[in-house]
């Protein structure tokens, strides 16, 4: 059905000299308070309005894109017309990530992602396996048989740990939970309900600036620390930071202190708090699903028979790839991603002008009924090769696409695996009735008070 639609938008050109059709909202702020009152079942709704659905925030005009080949078009085949939306250049984000990879445009930009790729090469990340299976374990004694623990925490500490021991060869164990605390007072200016700020770009002195201003300098300190021991050491220890120390622009130049800081905050940033969100929903999913958890054990139990599990047992472990890509589908942890135009341009068929905002909502097209049957259902067994092929090309996209795809993709799904099969090995989570677990749609789909579960050993 999918792949008719998608032929028809080619041969017909209704739209132009048209604009898209789409929710008008109140006077002044437009579609803001609806927006704020419910981000997730708002960019839901809007879907009604066909494919390309036009919007306006304040003074900004955004497009939302639902069509698989519209967000291709985008991303990745015309991905030069494109800048990161405004949000990504506002105050917030500068002070917190400045000019990183996922921040930086043009050719710094892509200086900076050669000079990051060999971390990621499939080889290179395989020598990361056994790291993220030995932190797992080591969680894990700490973890005690019908106790009640917050996942969600447990993870965003795991994975942390886990990215700055690879990458950085560095350990904060004894800061992650202090990290943490800080990485919360650090994403509230993010949540939704801030889309004024956004606009007024945090130019107000207010005390959430103070707050966050003061929890971006106390992760500063620990990230220059990391930068100042290395420097201090002086030797190659072969991980990304190491690489990056030792880059020179032609004219022998290295890369300052604060691009440093900068490129150490974004892997920081988006290398842990996104891999976190995906193994605690799927924890999440797995608690509700006895079927699909049965069925994940089961695979545990014969590939790994009671050993812990490495690399090399990953193809096998294709169900527990299945738990992951299904969790991602219902519960993407970048549920939505922005580009602005720097030139007018037509997307299916309409005219976006230059400097207009183009959404793009994992959350929403994962839970499209023309791609995904039954789309609200947790059914890992739904990605079969069959399923797969017939999928249109981005209409599953959890890490982006095109030039400006997630680096750390492969490196994600087997911390995701491998964290599942060596937690999902001991233990298994029920939740606990007296929690309820509500969505935090801020930079990334959080649980807004994290996931209570109680501890069961298997
Ligand atoms: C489940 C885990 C993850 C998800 C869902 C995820 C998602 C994404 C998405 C959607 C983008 C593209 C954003 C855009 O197009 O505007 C992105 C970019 C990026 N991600 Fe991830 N990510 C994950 C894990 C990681 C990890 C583990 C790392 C590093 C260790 C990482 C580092 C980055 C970087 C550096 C970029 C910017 C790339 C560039 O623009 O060149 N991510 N991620």
């Amino acid at each position: 059905m999918s792949k008719a639609i998608n032929s028809a938008r080619v041969h017909a050109n209704p739209n132009r000299g048209t604009a898209p059709g789409g929710p008008k909202g109140t006077i002044i702020l437009g579609v803001m308070p609806e927006f704020n009152r419910d981000t997730l079942a708002f960019i839901t709704r809007c879907r009604g309005y066909g494919d390309i659905v036009r919007a306006r925030f304040f003074y900004v005009i955004a497009y939302f894109l639902y069509n698989p080949q519209d967000i291709e078009l985008v991303l990745s085949t015309n991905a030069r017309n494109y800048i990161k939306s405004m949000t990504l250049r506002s105050n917030f984000f500068q002070r917190l990530v400045g000019n990183g990879l996922v921040t930086s445009e043009g050719e710094f930009w892509r200086r900076q992602r050669r000079l990051a790729q060999p971390a990621f090469h499939r080889q290179r990340i395989s020598a990361y396996g056994s790291v993220m299976v030995e932190f797992a374990q080591r969680a894990c004694q700490l973890w005690r048989a019908e106790e009640t623990r917050d996942i969600h925490r447990d993870m965003m500490r795991l994975t942390l740990e886990i990215v700055v021991k690879t990458l950085f060869n560095a350990d904060v164990s004894g800061e992650a939970d202090n990290v943490g605390r800080i990485l919360t007072q650090i994403v509230k200016p993010f949540s939704s309900q801030a889309t004024v700020k956004w606009i007024l770009d945090n130019r107000l002195p207010t005390p959430a600036h103070y707050r966050f201003n003061r929890a971006t300098a106390e992760i500063d300190k620990i990230v220059y620390q990391i930068i100042a021991e290395r420097r201090g050491t002086g030797y190659d220890q072969g991980d990304l930071l190491s690489m990056l120390l030792q880059a020179q622009d032609e004219d022998g130049s290295q890369m300052t202190d604060k691009q440093l800081r900068d490129e150490v905050m974004t892997l920081f940033l988006a290398g842990h708090e996104t891999t976190a969100l995906a193994l605690s929903w799927a924890w999440y999913l797995l608690a509700q699903n006895p079927d699909c958890e049965r069925h994940f054990h089961e695979e545990l139990d014969s590939v790994l028979a009671g050993r812990l599990p490495t690399v090399e047992d990953l193809p096998k472990l294709q169900y527990t790839e299945k738990v992951a890509k299904e969790a991602m589908r219902l519960y993407p942890p970048a549920f939505g991603i922005g580009r602005q135009p720097i030139e007018d341009c037509e997307i299916g068929g309409y005219s976006i002008p230059a400097g207009s905002q183009v959404l793009m909502f994992p959350w929403a097209t994962h839970r499209d009924p023309r791609f995904f049957g039954e789309p609200e259902r947790f059914n890992p067994g739904r990605w079969s090769e069959d399923f797969v092929s017939q999928l249109p090309k981005y209409a599953y996209f959890p890490f982006g696409g095109g030039p400006r795809a997630c680096i750390g993709n492969q490196f994600a799904m087997m911390e995701i695996i491998l964290l599942l099969a060596t937690i999902g090995q001991r233990f298994r989570f029920s939740l606990c009735s007296d929690h309820q677990v509500t969505l935090l749609p801020a930079m990334s789909l959080r649980p807004r008070h994290g996931i209570k579960v109680r501890v069961h050993c298997r």
